[in-house]
């Protein structure tokens, strides 16, 4: 669905604002700037807010509804004593399920399980993380706690008192308190309703003076990604909920292919957060944990889709290889490349798909994935490098042996079921 003239207008009035935010490349000044030119340079100096895609943890895919304050304290601890937090990861995200009542003035309060956020937020920050936080535009969020709606800016200035650096902000209950309520039948006239509720919290956000990493889900409703950058959206979700199977992982994959033009320095596509280290519980009660090869392949995919990359495992029982591959270097440093360029799928032939993702420094990373059967275990897949629009020979590394490889036109690539060869070729 396409925005209405006047929604495009204020959307594209935003754009030019955001735009006058972004530092432009610095040359060397001839002679003493002007007072007007200096404060331009003041200003357009300010950082870019997730200027590569947000690396963190979030306690939903682990803990649902039972997240307490102590386990954010342990995922933290974790986070250094894991070697996680100097890998890269920053935030710890609190997700559904903190919140209490409102107050006679509207000042929401935490429910028993978070009894002193700003005391939390202070402890994360002690670790030197960052701590995120959860609401909804709607009366309630998807848990049937508290949101934000009509009170979006008490609550923006509330996260800020307390030191919150990240917010999600998931749709939930405005699709029937508001959308539905207002406009029933009427998708462009919800559309517009729902970008409104999302401006108004982007605003919110900004006049709070703190910078607020802010995360719209939304399952994609609407291609957030034609509208959610002009207004303050440091990343989308481009999907409904992720799920720890493969077909689930493999879906997302799939939905995200064809959007990387959107993504960039300050705002990202979300394919949602990781499952990496997590699984189902089946019919029976057995656990069916994501295997060694789903895990990589899942962790690999998104760093080539420059993901947010939000761990939600179990921190304090962590195995080794789950640790192996959250804190595997290589591979983060495809997903951070500063270029903040997304990977697209280069071609597919059967159940096996190579992407390739433009790094900075003319350097590229070169993903064969094979979503389906192990068929290539013992019929191997081999390499069209100049389908993928690449020249061999090409020396580079696999980033989960840590070995030397040359990548040769027509080479054979053996890959078990759901398995990946993440491969970074050039400078
Ligand atoms: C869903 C959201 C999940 C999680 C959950 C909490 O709408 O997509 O990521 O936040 O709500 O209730």
């Amino acid at each position: 669905m396409r925005l209405s003239c006047s929604v495009l207008t204020a959307v594209l009035a935003m754009t030019t604002f955001t735009a006058a935010q972004t530092p432009a490349p610095a040359a060397a000044p001839k002679a003493k700037p002007s007072a007007a030119a200096a404060h331009t340079v003041k200003s357009v100096a300010k950082p870019i807010l997730a200027a590569t895609p947000p690396m963190g943890w979030n306690s939903w895919n682990f803990f649902a509804g039972k997240v307490t304050d102590q386990d954010i304290r342990n995922a933290a601890d974790q986070m250094v004593a894991t070697g996680m937090k100097d890998a890269g990861y920053v935030y710890i995200n609190i997700d559904d399920t903190w919140e209490g009542d409102r107050d006679a003035s509207g000042v929401l309060h935490t429910n028993s399980k978070f009894p002193d956020m700003k005391a939390l937020a202070d402890y994360v920050h002690s670790k030197g993380l960052k701590l995120g936080i959860y609401s909804g535009p709607g009366t309630h969020t998807c848990a049937h706690y508290a949101a934000s709606l009509d009170h979006e800016a008490q609550d923006a200035n509330l996260y800020a008192s307390w030191g919150i650096d990240y917010l999600k902000y998931d749709l939930c209950s405005f699709r029937t308190d508001v959308m539905a309520a207002k406009a029933p039948d009427d998708k462009a006239e919800q559309m517009k309703l729902m970008i409104a509720a999302y401006d108004k919290m982007g605003k919110a956000l900004a006049a709070s003076g703190r910078p607020i990493v802010y995360s719209l889900c939304q399952y994609g409703w609407d291609a957030p990604w034609e509208w959610a950058p002009a207004l303050g959206g440091n990343l989308w979700r481009t999907t409904g909920d992720v799920q720890a199977n493969w077909n689930s992982i493999y879906d997302i994959i799939n939905q995200n292919a064809g959007l990387a033009k959107y993504a960039g320095p300050g705002h990202w596509n979300d394919p949602d957060m990781l499952e990496v280290g997590n699984g189902q519980t089946g019919r029976n009660g057995e656990v069916r944990l994501l295997t060694l090869p789903e895990n990589r392949a899942h962790f690999s995919m998104w760093a080539m889709l420059a993901a947010p990359l939000l761990a939600g495992n179990d921190l304090p029982n962590m195995k080794p290889e789950i640790k192996a591959i959250l804190t595997n270097k290589d591979v983060i440093a495809i997903d951070q490349d500063k270029l903040g360029k997304q990977g697209t799928r280069a071609y597919v032939d059967g159940e096996v798909e190579v992407w390739t993702r433009h790094l900075s420094g003319g350097a590229t990373a070169v993903a064969v994935l094979n979503a389906g059967s192990d068929r290539t275990s013992n019929h191997p897949f081999h390499l069209d490098l100049a389908k993928a629009g690449l020249q061999g020979p090409m020396k580079g590394k696999d980033l989960w042996t840590g070995k030397d490889i040359t990548l040769t036109q027509n080479m054979p690539v053996e890959l078990a079921s759901h398995d990946v060869l993440l491969v970074r070729v050039g400078k």
